[in-house]
């Protein structure tokens, strides 16, 4: 969709909405005190620790740890990402996203793709009559064996073997830019898809945004898919899934087949939990789709050599993704065979068995590494361990990486170091040694501030010059108040949409959800008193640090004016 949403629109948006009805809407919340609580949706649990605060606008899980404003649940809750989950916010609340104009490379407008959407539904239920009146169509899918109640789930269709079926009924400009019309030279147009089963992709959201169509014969090309379009990004969309999630929201875990048949087939035959990347090999984008769904993805290559290659190359392009929690598995079939096929010849419970004896990501890495290692001379040995190490340097920092390392020194029977842990090992180190015991001074200053944004009153009233103090942390520190002033933030949910994505965002969160354990009516002269510390502790520190800069280098001008202020202000 085209153009940024405007920043104030979803400051309005959140003023707007009131997260506990929101979340209520979704995990139905008790009142306690003046907090409300239900089990976390986030997490297994048995007794409540998922809590959501009207005054802060902003919901908190002491069990699972997880937090954020109304946006954030969203996300979270229905899988969306931020533009969605903006989106859906608004319809919540009733209210249009805005967008601004995004120049003269402006894609369609939201009323443009709307009508496209809408053109795709009515070709997709156009295909469905054509099918049933094409014989020669339901006599193709009946000889493959497949169901009606199928055909119907996956809304299949069928094109009629015309040059303009297409064009003779709809919007020659909306067929054209949905790609369902390829236009000539001569600016006539014509139905991209003829004499072709026609399988809609929807995207999880339920709207068409897509077609692949297969021949009835052995003719060339066997399939053939929807171009680009505004709707349609081949690289970000799976077959299959908003069907998925029809059945089941949560499924344990998501099979990754290559064709559309297939999926179509399991489906048929039980499996209801398989998509297909749209005739392209896995991408990034992919995987980050379906880890939103589910924590398993299995992996689903054919057993010949091109399929074994595959399997490797998708490998190296799923390490980014891979973190703790998430676990991917590959699953080879037998020469000759594909899922369709094969579920076909073995029935449900076999090729069950198949995917719940698949190899886990790690052990057919290593194994397809260990081989080469035994053939290789000993010169070629370092060659191979770097390769691994390229391979494993690509994971995202975590335990799942420590153990690959672990795992590779042992094989090589060498101490083999990822030198970004260490580094990354020393900076948790000193993270723990914050987030153990009280916070300090600044820490606590800010923890009160997020949680009452208005104090930024207070301290503006003050006038002080940060630049002046010193202590731990104070760059950290004025960004961070730097922020809350600029965008006076109604409420900390408000305030958290500042902080999305910002390099602050996770001190900040933790920070808000720190319980500071001070009565409601004793938190603004909790906050004075910690703040006129801080500012005698920082003047303090500045003044030490100035005078024993006198006593070694000197001081110049500037410098001494200040000190002579600092010292009577004293
Ligand atoms: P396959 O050639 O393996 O076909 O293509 P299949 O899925 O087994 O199909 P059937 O069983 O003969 O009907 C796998 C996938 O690759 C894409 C399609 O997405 C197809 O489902 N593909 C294949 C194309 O996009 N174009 C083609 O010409 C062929
Ligand atoms: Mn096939």
């Amino acid at each position: 969709m085209s153009g940024r949403i405007p920043r104030e629109f979803i400051d309005e948006l959140l003023v707007r909405v009131d997260i506990v009805d929101l979340i209520d809407s979704h995990v139905p919340l008790k009142k306690t005190g003046t907090n409300y609580v239900a089990r976390c949706p986030f997490h297994t649990e048995k007794t409540p620790s998922f809590s959501v605060n009207r005054n802060k606008q902003f919901f908190h899980c002491f069990g699972c740890g997880v937090s954020g404003n109304a946006i954030s649940f969203l996300m979270d809750f229905s899988h969306l990402d931020f533009v969605e989950a903006v989106e859906d916010l608004a319809v919540f609340a009733g209210i249009d996203v805005p967008r601004e104009s995004a120049g003269y490379q402006a894609g369609p407008k939201k009323d443009d793709l709307n009508s496209l959407y809408v053109v795709m539904e009515q070709v997709a239920a156009f295909y469905v009559e054509q099918l049933r009146a094409s014989p020669k169509a339901v006599d193709y899918l009946r000889a493959r064996g497949v169901q009606g109640e199928i055909a119907h789930d996956f809304m299949l269709g069928y094109a009629p073997d015309k040059w303009s079926a297409l064009a003779e009924r709809f919007s020659q400009k909306l067929l054209i830019e949905a790609g369902l019309l390829v236009s000539k030279e001569d600016g006539q147009a014509y139905d991209r898809f003829r004499g072709r089963i026609m399988f809609p992709i929807r995207d999880k959201r339920a709207r068409i945004i897509g077609f692949g169509g297969r021949v009835l014969d052995d003719s060339l090309p066997k399939y053939l898919n929807s171009p680009e379009t505004a709707l349609f990004h081949k690289s970000r969309e799976v077959y299959g899934l908003y069907e998925l999630l029809q059945k089941n929201a949560k499924p344990a875990r998501i099979l990754i087949v290559e064709g559309y048949m297939d999926v179509i087939a399991l489906a048929q035959f039980g499996i209801d939990y398989a998509v297909a990347a749209l005739g392209t090999a896995a991408s990034q984008a992919h995987l980050d789709l379906l880890f939103r769904f589910s924590s398993e993805l299995v992996f689903c290559f054919d057993g010949d050599k091109a399929g074994r290659d595959a399997a490797w190359r998708a490998i190296a392009s799923v390490f980014p993704s891979l973190k703790g929690g998430r676990q991917i598995r590959i699953m080879l079939l037998p020469q000759n065979h594909d899922p369709d096929s094969l579920v076909r010849e073995e029935g449900l419970d076999k090729f069950t068995e198949r995917i719940q004896t698949a190899r886990v990501l790690s052990d057919y890495f290593f194994e397809h590494f260990s081989k080469d290692l035994k053939l290789s001379e000993k010169e070629s040995c370092s060659n191979l361990i770097e390769e691994a190490k390229s391979y494993l340097t690509q994971l995202p920092k975590g335990v799942f990486r420590e153990m690959m390392f672990e795992e590779l020194s042992g094989l090589t029977k060498r101490y083999i170091l990822d030198n970004e842990a260490i580094l990354a090992h020393k900076k948790q180190e000193k993270k723990h040694r914050l987030q153990s015991g009280r916070l300090s001074l600044p820490s606590f200053v800010i923890a009160l501030l997020l949680q009452n944004p208005k104090f930024i009153e207070i301290v503006e009233q003050k006038e002080i010059d940060w630049n002046q103090l010193e202590f731990e942390g104070v760059e950290k520190f004025k960004s961070i108040l730097q922020m809350i002033a600029v965008n006076k933030p109604t409420n900390y949910g408000a305030l958290l949409e500042d902080f999305r994505n910002h390099t602050d965002e996770v001190i900040v969160k933790k920070l808000a959800s720190f319980d500071l354990l001070i009565p409601d009516n004793g938190i603004e002269a909790e906050f004075c008193d910690a703040l006129n510390g801080l500012l005698k502790q920082g003047r303090e520190a500045a003044i030490t640090k100035l005078q024993a800069k006198a006593d070694s280098k000197g001081l110049d001008r500037e410098e001494k004016e200040l000190l002579l202020k600092m010292l009577a202000d004293r």
